[in-house]
């Protein structure tokens, strides 16, 4: 593989298509998750290799909630499985591992794991792979609202601030507070849409769709999209 100039520094996924991937060979939906985690596992070892340093997933959404019990509960069985089983992995490479959504809905079982895996990686400089779940864009922006409200309310002289604070300032209430906004946002499976995610922190991330459903994409895939972006322009409104 040619070094591929210019890598994005955050990578998003919306790891879409694992219902379809499962479908088309006459499998249970769940088949097609079980897959998706060895795409997973792909992407964050070909993010390492090319330098990436924050690779972000979308996993699972607010929303996603509203599937079957039998889904939602093998998903986050999957979760609980795969975080257990990866620490080791992530220790070996450095990886930094996240968690970051509306954790209040998850078990008390897998928000332990979820802990007990980012207290432990917490120390690593190597990629940072943060894993959205029970994440929505507007769930995100919400939480900063009430959050910057109930500061105001429990200190009222902070209200004279509020002229001066800029998207930066309000950024900082976000769950992606620290975390750099994504440069690159990849969405398999061929639906062309964001589904409520990272609505805020995606206003100039460059967006490419491919139809490859999520358990197909690989590394060679990934390195396609790192392709892709070194080609593009980005301007931020600017003339150049
Ligand atoms: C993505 O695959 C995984 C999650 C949203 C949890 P889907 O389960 O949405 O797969 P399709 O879109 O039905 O093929
Ligand atoms: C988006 O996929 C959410 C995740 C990938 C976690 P969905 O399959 O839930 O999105 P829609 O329903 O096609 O918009
Ligand atoms: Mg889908």
């Amino acid at each position: 593989m040619d070094k591929i100039e210019n890598v994005p520094g955050h990578v998003s996924i919306i790891m879409d298509g694992n219902g379809r991937w499962a479908k088309e060979r006459g499998l249970e939906r769940c088949s097609g998750h079980i897959e998706g985690v060895e795409s997973v596992r792909a992407c964050t070892e070909a993010a390492v290799e090319s330098g990436v340093k924050y690779l972000s997933l979308y996993a699972f959404s607010e929303e996603n909630w509203g599937r079957p019990r039998e889904e939602v509960e093998s998903l986050m069985g999957l979760m609980l499985k795969s975080v257990t089983g990866e620490l080791s992995n992530f220790m070996q490479n450095g990886i930094r591992f996240m968690v970051l959504g509306n954790r209040a809905r998850l078990s008390d079982g897998l928000n332990s794991v979820i802990d007990d895996c980012m207290k432990k990686t917490e120390g690593n400089a190597g990629l940072t792979l943060i894993i959205f779940l029970s994440y929505s864009g507007r769930w995100d922006i919400l939480q900063a609202a009430r959050k910057l409200a109930s500061e105001i309310a429990a200190r009222p002289e902070l209200a004279a601030g509020l002229e001066d604070m800029d998207a930066d300032g309000f950024g900082r209430y976000l769950v992606t507070s620290g975390i750099p906004d994504p440069d690159l946002i990849i969405r398999t499976s061929g639906e062309q849409r964001l589904s409520n995610y990272l609505l805020w922190q995606g206003a100039y991330s460059e967006l490419f769709f491919t139809d490859t459903l999520w358990p197909d994409f690989r590394k060679p895939e990934f390195y396609s999209a790192l392709c892709e972006y070194s080609k593009r322009d980005r301007r931020y409104g600017k003339v150049k």
